[in-house]
């Protein structure tokens, strides 16, 4: 038998955006699935999910979950046939659109292969592993998710357009800073998002052109932010991500009712992270009582939500 984690994510700045070699800043959750490995029956895999869920993700993402794991066993050429394994999941990330549930599970499991089967990986072999999985999700990932989902902590990603190795630089704040994780509901296809946003720039390139290089001085200034502890000035940047996101087409009118209540009840800045059209909104509120009050209204509005800080 053998056992291990991968964890949840939340995208600070550059969901879709690093698709295409910009940067990224994300941080691992607390939260994280768990994998267990251990002697099946007959043939191949047989999976038990205990992941507790968003009414409808696992349904939904059925055919994902399986390719996901396929993709793994594939790449890795492990022989199913003579050693069959039963995978069992669970943990304390809820299965939602935009927190890197799938990713989560991917690392997990690849760490429990590589633990059930001798393998010896070191985390960028992991890291690798889950990549593979990832791509049953996103179509052609980043490999953010997956990062996070291995590595931890909070960081900057630039995905290696060349193929190479990608730039990951980890970061610390000067102190953990609250925000409140709020769910629409709504579970969306990563896969189906991204290829839409790449028609749209295909068929509008200037447009794009332009919102690609205005996320950038985002990015720029969300980064300096964070080294500064400005949280008025990172709020303000996860506004001016949001705007960028909304023209892109990536919101719907739920992002957009969780972002305006956020805001009205004191969030220095909300914005959609992840893949969007539904899935999950990171709302900016340092201080308990700023974080409990928005996640209140939140709440009120019929959403559910999640405490939890970045830069633990
Ligand atoms: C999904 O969590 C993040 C996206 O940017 C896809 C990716 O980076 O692979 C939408």
């Amino acid at each position: 038998m053998a056992e291990n984690i991968g964890y949840g994510k939340v995208i600070l700045f550059g969901e879709h955006y690093v698709v295409y070699g910009l940067s990224g800043i994300a941080g691992a959750m607390e939260h994280y699935v768990k994998a267990k490995i251990e002697k099946g029956e007959g043939k191949g895999f047989t999976l038990i999910d205990n992941r507790p869920e968003t009414p409808g993700y696992k349904e939904k993402k059925r055919e994902e979950i399986y390719k996901a794991i396929e993709l793994m066993i594939k790449f890795l050429n492990i022989d199913l046939e003579k050693n069959p394994i039963k995978i069992i999941l669970d943990g304390t990330l809820v299965c939602t659109s935009g927190n890197g549930s799938s990713s989560a599970m991917s690392t997990a499991i690849a760490r429990a292969l590589s633990g059930y089967f001798d393998l010896g990986m070191d985390d960028d072999k992991i890291n690798e592993v889950s990549y593979e999985g990832e791509k049953a999700s996103a179509g052609t990932p980043s490999g953010i998710d997956n990062t996070c989902a291995t590595f931890g902590g909070l960081l900057i990603f630039r995905k290696n357009m060349e193929g190479g190795p990608n730039f990951i630089e980890k970061i610390t704040v000067k102190e953990p800073i609250e925000i409140v994780i709020a769910n629409t509901g709504i579970t969306q296809s990563t896969k189906e998002v991204v290829a839409d946003l790449r028609k749209a720039k295909e068929s509008e390139p200037e447009k794009y052109e332009r919102i690609f290089r205005e996320y950038d001085q985002v990015f720029e200034e969300g980064k300096k932010a964070l080294g500064d502890h400005d949280l008025k000035k990172l709020g303000e940047l996860f506004d001016k991500n949001q705007d960028l996101l909304r023209e892109s087409t990536i919101s719907c009118d739920e992002i957009e009712t969780i972002v305006r209540v956020a805001k009205d009840n004191g969030a220095l800045g909300a914005k959609l992270t992840g893949t969007g059209r539904g899935g999950n909104v990171i709302a900016l509120t340092p201080g308990k009582d700023l974080q409990d009050k928005v996640a209140e209204a939140i709440e009120k509005e019929g959403f559910m939500t999640t405490k939890t800080r970045i830069g633990v």
